[in-house]
């Protein structure tokens, strides 16, 4: 199994697919999206577009609809939900479709949207990825942090490493192995890591503090968000 880390999805190759794409978004679209999917959300749509979300999101029964968009770490106006885990409880989402935009994190998984296989992973669910990645055994990984608008994020490198470390792989490129020394120097001290991260500071600005301690709690649940369709997650059986 050959293991590359990207830092953003900038630098994912512009040629060739890897067998899977593994799309981290830690603070916080990915940590939201296993959330959501493990609260009974029959699935999770992503844009990075919010006018195509809002004429995708339009075709879908009203009853069975939520969207929720999120920019700069704030809720967009006019939408149900912003991007807070802790929105998408199991009284929100049961059995709706949320049509999701966030600021990276929709962005990192359009970009891979071609690979064979396509999961969403967070550090709340990153023994169910390692066990399906296990399981399946691809010859190829490419795990893709979300980063910030194009640069670099502590928090997601910081789980691809964690990824990389658990599967015991090839590790194919540079990125990877930094990332699983970032992984190991801060595997016992996560939530310290994000509040100092960039977007952590930022989310601590906005009084989001829970959603970097929330993010930071390993294997919280049991779900691997796969994509079903182009864009469309849903829980693999
Ligand atoms: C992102 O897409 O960069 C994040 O989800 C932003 C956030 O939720 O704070």
């Amino acid at each position: 199994m050959k293991l590359s880390v990207f830092h953003t999805p900038e630098l994912v190759p512009s040629q060739g697919l890897a067998d899977c794409a593994i799309a981290i978004d830690i603070l916080r679209a990915t940590t939201t999206i296993v959330t959501a999917l493990a609260n009974g959300a029959e699935a999770v749509q992503v844009f990075a577009d919010l006018e195509i979300l809002q004429q995708a999101s339009a075709a879908h029964p009203p009853a069975l609809t939520l969207r929720a968009a999120e920019r700069g770490g704030a809720k967009v106006a006019g939408y149900d939900l912003g991007n807070s885990p802790f929105d998408y409880g199991a009284e929100v989402v049961a059995g709706k479709r949320i049509f999701m935009s966030t600021t990276n994190g929709t962005r990192a998984l359009a970009q891979v949207q071609d690979c064979a296989v396509v999961l969403a992973a967070a550090m709340v669910n990153l023994g169910a990825i390692v066990q399906y990645i296990q399981a399946i055994q691809p010859e190829t990984v490419w795990i893709v942090g979300s980063g910030w608008q194009g640069s670099y994020a502590l928090e997601d490198t910081a789980c691809a490493g964690a990824i990389v470390d658990a599967l015991q792989g090839e590790l194919i490129n540079d990125e990877a192995y930094g990332a699983v020394a970032l992984y190991q120097t801060w595997r016992d001290r996560l939530e310290q890591l994000f509040t100092r991260a960039s977007h952590g500071q930022r989310l601590l600005g906005l009084d989001c503090a829970a959603d970097l301690a929330y993010a930071a709690e390993l294997d919280r649940f049991n779900v691997v968000p796969k994509q079903v369709a182009p864009g469309i997650l849903k829980v693999v059986a």
